[in-house]
């Protein structure tokens, strides 16, 4: 059996918005990517995954969308999507778009049409609901439902002159579709057709798994009166799993060399086996974040510290769940994330032995890594000052209703400061200059001030660079059949400091190691004495292949034992 491409690539996240600006407008745009591909042909990444470049009022900087088949003037024109598309293929990446089906914008034509009427012939596109029974539109706690919406407030808003409301999981600009209507599914279908058709490689698909809701939308479970997630009445709700079959029939039947994958929060293991289980045909691989929520409690902005211990059981658990059917994605950061070494591992004396032990770690697991624009340079988390440094929608109304409800603001700030999605989506840093070469004009989110030291053209001239790390452990990844396709075994599952497992496929047999902590430590692996004697493969050499530097990580090849044959596999 053949094994699918995507097994032996890496993908790297562009966020258009902070990579490059051609225009001087300070915002990012397709001509600024095109003129920086050679960064990702020089990485060796295969694929390039686009955050949204649709149309859109930005209210989530482009999650937002309000026309699926045009390219909003800030950042371009088809036109320049074409070039970008021509130009990534010539190099031998492919490119896959972000799709957002689960919600449009308010401003998208669908929703004007749904919103005119309550006899608007859309106006099941979406999901409209009259007030509690026995309470006036718009009286507190008269929405149809208890749930919250991700970005604080309920998710529901009046539409003042029909009377009803409409339901937002995301901002009150981001109403969700519904899929339990065929023109809706219909309509996206035609939409990722016609990118398909245009040359595009595949989808990053939004928050997939909320797309089927319980169609009576029930109240949350929760303490009463209080408004609360509601999530389990459309997380993986009941029809999902036959909306992707359809979609992958109506879709993509007949065309091959494509990637999907499915952001989907709160994902099981159980139920990622369904989704990317090749005989049931929905998806190739989801993002599940269980380990970007080991730090914290309750809600994302309840901070608590990572114990390597979690990390370890949580991913090990992952990697065992979908060894024999069904695939990962492996991921530190994205969009949505804090930058990778400044929340797994150290941004200070050790930044770049911690950003290059977070690669080896992470791209020697089963799966296909995603690497995040930056992470590659090791890109740290920006030293916000006020709440007048954010701009995400997130961010400014976590921050509101945690003040209003007299939380302090400076203990508000503290976890912004940590989980702020703002950290991810600071500017490219390109070099030394002014706005770190990412733009000519004003950016539209303050260029981090270390951008002076931490930069590509100062990577690039570095052969000890994150840069050069991440090149070496994606070649790797695309030569060395043991890092795509092997098994994985996880060692020192309660060790508080080292991060090991070993890789094995036929007689190739690799050892991983990572100190995720600031001491000097000896990884205690099962035979040491054999591991003594490995091959370093990834790493700095220093005496003892065992003995880790704080935060250094390494990758050992067993050498045959005497009498193996040579070369087999
Ligand atoms: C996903 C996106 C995030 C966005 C949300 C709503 O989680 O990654 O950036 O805010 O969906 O579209």
């Amino acid at each position: 059996m053949t094994e699918p491409w995507w097994k032996a690539t890496t993908v790297y996240q562009i966020y258009p918005r902070s990579f490059a600006d051609a225009d001087g407008d300070g915002i990012g745009d397709l001509a600024g990517i095109t003129r920086r591909l050679d960064h990702l042909a020089e990485l060796g990444v295969g694929v390039l995954w686009l955050s949204p470049i649709y149309p859109s009022p930005q209210d989530d900087a482009g999650y937002d969308i309000s026309d699926y088949r045009d390219i909003d003037p800030t950042f371009g024109t088809l036109a320049d999507f074409d070039r970008l598309l021509a130009a990534l293929h010539e190099r031998g990446i492919k490119l896959v778009m972000d799709l957002v089906v689960n919600h449009t914008s308010d401003e998208h034509p669908w929703f004007a049409e749904s919103r005119s009427s309550r006899d608007s012939p859309k106006r099941d596109w979406y999901w409209w609901r009259s007030p509690r029974p026995g309470m006036e539109a718009g009286a507190p706690g008269a929405e149809p439902t208890n749930w919250r919406s991700a970005f604080s407030g309920p998710a529901w808003e009046l539409d003042e002159a029909t009377g009803e409301y409409y339901l937002h999981i995301f901002s009150r600009k981001q109403p969700d579709l519904n899929w339990e209507n065929p023109e809706v599914r219909q309509a996206v279908y035609a939409t990722m057709r016609w990118w398909l058709d245009r040359g595009v490689d595949g989808f990053r698909m939004d928050v997939i798994n909320f797309i089927s809701k319980a169609p009576a939308l029930p109240d949350g479970h929760g303490d009463g009166g209080a408004f609360v997630s509601g999530s389990e009445h459309y997380l993986c709700g009941p029809r999902i799993h036959e909306f992707l079959a359809e979609m992958r029939r109506e879709v993509f039947a007949d065309r091959d060399e494509l990637l999907t994958v499915g952001e989907m929060p709160g994902v099981t293991v159980e139920e990622a086996r369904l989704f990317t289980d090749p005989a049931r045909a929905e998806l190739d691989m989801v993002f599940q974040f269980e380990h970007v929520q080991l730090d914290q409690g309750g809600s994302k902005w309840e901070l608590r510290p990572l114990r390597l211990f979690d990390l370890k059981a949580s991913l090990g658990r992952w990697q065992a769940g979908l060894a024999e059917t069904g695939w990962n994605s492996l991921y530190w950061g994205n969009h949505d994330q804090p930058r990778a070494v400044s929340r797994f591992g150290d941004d200070r004396e050790h930044r770049v032995r911690a950003a290059k032990m977070l690669a080896t770690v992470l791209h020697m697991h089963r799966g296909t890594p995603y690497v995040y624009q930056g992470e590659e340079l090791g890109m740290t988390n920006y030293p916000f000052a006020g709440i007048e440094d954010f701009r995400d929608i997130e961010s400014l109304n976590h921050y509101a209703e945690a003040v209003a409800t007299g939380d302090p603001p400076e203990h508000v700030l503290a976890s912004l400061r940590k989980m702020g999605r703002d950290n991810a989506r600071t500017p490219m840093q390109w070099d030394g200059s002014e706005h770190a070469g990412f733009t000519t004009g004003t950016p539209w989110l303050a260029v981090n001030p270390n951008h002076v030291e931490i930069n590509a053209a100062a990577a690039r001239a570095d052969p000890d660079s994150v840069f050069h790390h991440y090149r070496r452990l994606i070649a790797l990844r695309r030569d060395e059949p043991v890092v795509a396709h092997g098994d994985f075994t996880m060692l020192l599952s309660s060790d508080e400091r080292v991060y090991a497992f070993t890789r094995r496929l036929g007689d190739s047999e690799l050892l991983v190691l990572g100190n995720f902590s600031g001491d000097a430590v000896a990884a205690g692996v099962p035979d040491a004495e054999r591991w003594a004697g490995a091959e370093l493969i990834v790493g700095e050499a220093n005496g003892d292949p065992l003995a880790l530097r704080p935060w250094e990580g390494r990758v050992l090849r067993a050498r045959p034992a005497p009498g193996a044959r040579a070369g087999s596999r």
